[in-house]
C-alpha cells in the first residue's frame, strides 16, 4: 500500500453528542475537552496509518472558531498531512453539527506531531 493509500484508509471520523458534563458556564464544550477529543483522535489516526506505537511530541496552533453549544453533535476527523522519518503530522479538524437541522460548520482545527517510538522509547522509522 503506498501513503496517499494509507492516508485515505488510515482517515479517522469519531462523532460525540455535547452532553452538558461536558461543557463550561457559557454551556459551549470546554476547550481543554476539545484539546483532549483532537489528541485522542490525532493518536488513533496516526496509530491506523503506522500500526507503529506513537507518542504525541508536539501539538501546533490550534485554532477555536466557532462555539459548540451543548446539545449538538461533533465530529472529529484526523488525518496525516505529513510522513517524516520518525514522526508523522495528523490534522483534526472538528465540525458542529445542529441536532435538528442540517447545519454544519467548521468550529476548531489544529495539528499534532506524533513519533514512532521502539524499545527504550526512542524514535524509529515509520514503515
Ligand atoms: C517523542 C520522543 C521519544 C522524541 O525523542 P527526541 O530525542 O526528541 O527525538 P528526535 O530529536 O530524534 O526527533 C524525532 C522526530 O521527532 C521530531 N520532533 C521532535 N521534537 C519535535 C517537536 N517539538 N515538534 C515537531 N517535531 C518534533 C523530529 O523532527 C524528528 O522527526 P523525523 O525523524 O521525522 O525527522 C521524546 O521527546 C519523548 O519521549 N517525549 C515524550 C512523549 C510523550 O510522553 N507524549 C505523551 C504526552 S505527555
Amino acid at each position: 500500500m503506498d501513503v496517499e493509500q494509507k492516508i485515505q484508509k488510515s482517515r479517522t471520523k469519531i462523532f460525540k453528542a455535547v452532553f452538558p458534563n461536558t461543557t463550561n458556564h457559557y454551556n459551549t464544550l470546554f476547550g481543554g475537552t476539545a484539546m483532549q477529543l483532537m489528541d485522542e483522535t490525532a493518536f488513533i489516526t496516526a496509530t491506523r496509518f503506522s500500526r507503529q506505537q506513537m507518542v504525541t511530541v508536539s501539538s501546533d496552533k490550534i485554532d477555536f472558531k466557532k462555539p459548540i453549544p451543548a446539545g449538538t453533535i461533533v465530529e472529529l476527523d484526523g488525518y496525516v498531512t505529513y510522513v517524516g522519518n520518525t514522526s508523522l503530522k495528523v490534522r483534526v479538524d472538528i465540525f458542529v453539527e445542529e441536532m435538528y437541522t442540517d447545519f454544519r460548520e467548521k468550529a476548531v482545527s489544529g495539528e499534532f506531531t506524533f513519533v514512532a517510538i521502539g524499545e527504550n522509547n526512542k524514535p524509529v522509522k515509520i514503515l
